[in-house]
């Protein structure tokens, strides 16, 4: 037997100003995408901007419903609809923001287990590395790889 250590090194910046261009404009575009949030039962919004590995930004916001698995995160939202509308391009970045009521929250908003498993299918089928940037006010992460916030990924495409 042996035991062993997964390790993740991730970036934490304190503003957007901090950012590097592209990815500053994609967290801003997931601040911007909150306001497409319809959360009448969490009250909780959230945007996701994905970027394009040609530099098209497609952008998602949560949609609730009184049957409630019937939702969809942001993440998704803006995945689902980046793969519909561009099947042939690789998803290279997401960037996700979310606060209650539309107020940006200071704790990042961090993607959920389904999303997750969502975003490594992409990076797979785009065949590049996906960066994630969960954005706070006042704090963002920023992660390289799908693989750092999904170990040991369930992938058999
Ligand atoms: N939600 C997202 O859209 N993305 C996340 O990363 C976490 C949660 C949504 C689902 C639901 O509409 C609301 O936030 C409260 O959970």
């Amino acid at each position: 037997m042996k035991t062993k250590k997964l390790e993740i090194s991730y970036q934490e910046y304190s503003s957007l100003e901090e950012l590097r261009p592209e990815d500053r404009e994609l967290a801003i575009a997931a601040i911007e995408a909150m306001k497409g949030a319809y959360a009448p039962y969490s009250n909780f919004c959230v945007g996701a901007a994905v970027r394009l590995e040609d530099g098209t930004v497609v952008t998602g916001a949560n949609q609730e419903n009184a049957a409630f698995p019937s939702g969809l995160c942001a993440e998704r939202t803006a995945m689902f609809s980046a793969g519909a509308a561009y099947p042939d391009k690789a998803m290279v970045s997401i960037a996700v923001a979310g606060g209650a009521a539309g107020v940006l929250d200071p704790h990042p908003a961090s993607p959920c287990g389904a999303c997750r498993q969502v975003m490594a299918q992409y990076q797979t089928k785009g065949g590049k590395d996906m960066s994630i940037i969960l954005v706070g006010d006042g704090i963002i992460l920023k992660f390289s790889r799908v693989d750092d916030i999904l170990p040991l990924i369930f992938d058999n495409i």
